[in-house]
């Protein structure tokens, strides 16, 4: 049966004769059934081959998975074994890579405002790389590797002035952001002269992210540029060679079957061109390269699959459908505007000739997770509605809104379902409660 829903899906979805929908080869209703809804459902093969395709892209370059998209121990040590980085930012973020015994050398530290006891942390657990947010850092970072005795591997992000969109690019007269040092205003040339002078820093690179799902590869190429005109004025006027460019992360995916971002081999073709083209034209050695996927190698990795509960008609104006989730594990529907599809996962092949809005269990109106999308007629609770695409900021970004327990997360792999996180327990809720005053 072909799914209408493929490309959003995880790779190995499948729809069996009974209409059920299969991830990784397990019936996403067995699931549902074994380890309770609202659930993640993780396809252990999608983020492998996102994982295998994006480094068979970019030879030679160092892919480390931003965390901040989903994190936990499992996640961790498969981000090990394809042999990827990891990009940590915050102490959290951290402490869960070193829990999985993830190896400190292969990590990146970022944050504007990073914990000096974080830092601390990362330099003597002898972390790979620590992006440098801004001047004051600098001094810190050194200061902490002389205690250390051992010189830190450093870059710096600079923020070139590049304002990326899902769609378009705007360029930026000013960067009006909190991340990075400014390349126009000179902050990005003074904090590469003060790293580079420092005996116990080794700046290795500078860094830009320009944002996040990002369907043209525009804004890479014109962040090169301007990462090149830096890169190649510091190593003329100053003497001082860059050997490494770390683009970010923010490659985009879709979330609709109407999303059609760039595709990778596209996107590494212009990135690479754009990189021989900018060291032509300087007359400098084309750099090693970085990246920073997040949503990439997870986005379409995950579903969420929910049950049905009240379906609520309002004869001409909306059916509202309401499920046992909603904004406290996926809130970039209120946040963000996000859209998403959605199908039946227990009637996959019924036509969806219905238009229904699907709310959470919140006690809040924007609790809505999608807004006249269509599904079968016959929805009715006890239906199991699954979410495509939630693998990236779904889970990292859930909450406890409501008290209520955040969901499990199974990664399924040929036929076989693992825990990767474990469903919070309504005890759980109360693990920082001291007990009521007397
Ligand atoms: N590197 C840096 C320095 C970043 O700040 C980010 C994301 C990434 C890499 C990974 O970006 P990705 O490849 O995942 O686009 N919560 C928002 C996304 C925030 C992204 C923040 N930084 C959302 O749900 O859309």
């Amino acid at each position: 049966m072909t799914l209408e829903l493929g490309c959003v899906l995880p790779d190995t979805a499948t729809v069996d004769a009974g209409g059920h929908l299969h991830i990784g080869g397990c019936d996403t209703s067995e699931l549902a059934q074994r380890f309770g809804t609202p659930l993640f459902v993780f396809d252990e093969a999608t983020f492998r081959r996102r994982a295998s395709d994006f480094k068979a892209a970019f030879p030679g370059a160092t892919v480390y998975y931003a965390a901040k998209a989903f994190q936990c121990l499992a996640m961790c040590r498969m981000v090990a074994e394809e042999g990827l980085g990891i990009d940590v930012a915050s102490g959290g973020e951290l402490h869960t890579a070193l829990s999985a015994g993830f190896p400190p050398e292969r990590m990146m530290m970022h944050g504007n405002n990073k914990a000096e006891a974080d830092l601390a942390r990362a330099v003597d657990e002898g972390i790979g790389t620590i992006a440098l947010d801004n001047l004051e850092e600098i001094g810190f970072v050194a200061a902490l590797a002389e205690q250390a005795g051992r010189r830190q591997r450093v870059v710096v992000r600079v923020t070139p002035g590049v304002e990326a969109h899902t769609h378009e690019y705007i360029q930026t007269g000013h960067e009006d952001t909190k991340f990075g040092v400014s390349v126009e205003g000179g902050a990005a040339r003074e904090a590469m002269i003060r790293a580079a002078g420092h005996e116990f820093l080794d700046l290795a690179g500078i860094h830009a992210h320009i944002g996040s799902n990002i369907f043209s590869a525009e804004p890479f190429a014109k962040t090169i540029e301007v990462l090149f005109d830096l890169v190649a004025g510091v190593r003329r006027d100053l003497g001082i060679a860059i050997e490494e460019l770390d683009l970010g992360g923010g490659i985009g995916v879709p979330y609709l079957p109407e999303d059609d971002p760039i595709r990778l081999g596209d996107f590494a073709a212009l990135i690479r061109r754009s990189v021989e083209e900018q060291a032509v034209r300087h007359g400098i050695p084309g750099p090693r390269l970085s990246f920073e996927p997040g949503r990439f190698l997870v986005a379409n990795a995950m579903v969420t699959l929910y049950s049905v509960g009240v379906v609520k008609d309002l004869p001409g104006i909306r059916t509202y459908v309401s499920v046992d989730g909603g904004m406290s594990d996926n809130i970039r529907p209120a946040l963000y505007q996000a859209r998403y599809a959605a199908l039946l996962a227990n009637k996959a092949g019924e036509a969806p000739d219905r238009t229904v809005t699907v709310a959470g269990m919140h006690c809040e109106s924007g609790d809505v997770l999608l807004r006249d999308v269509a599904l079968p007629a016959s929805i009715r609770r006890g239906d199991l509605l699954a979410v495509p695409a939630t693998g990236a900021y779904g889970y990292s970004m859930a909450s406890n809104y409501n008290r209520k327990p955040r969901p499990a997360v199974v990664a399924v792999r040929e036929g076989r379902a693992r825990v990767m996180v474990r469903r919070e327990s309504l005890d759980d809720l109360l693990r920082l409660d001291e007990p009521p005053f007397s």
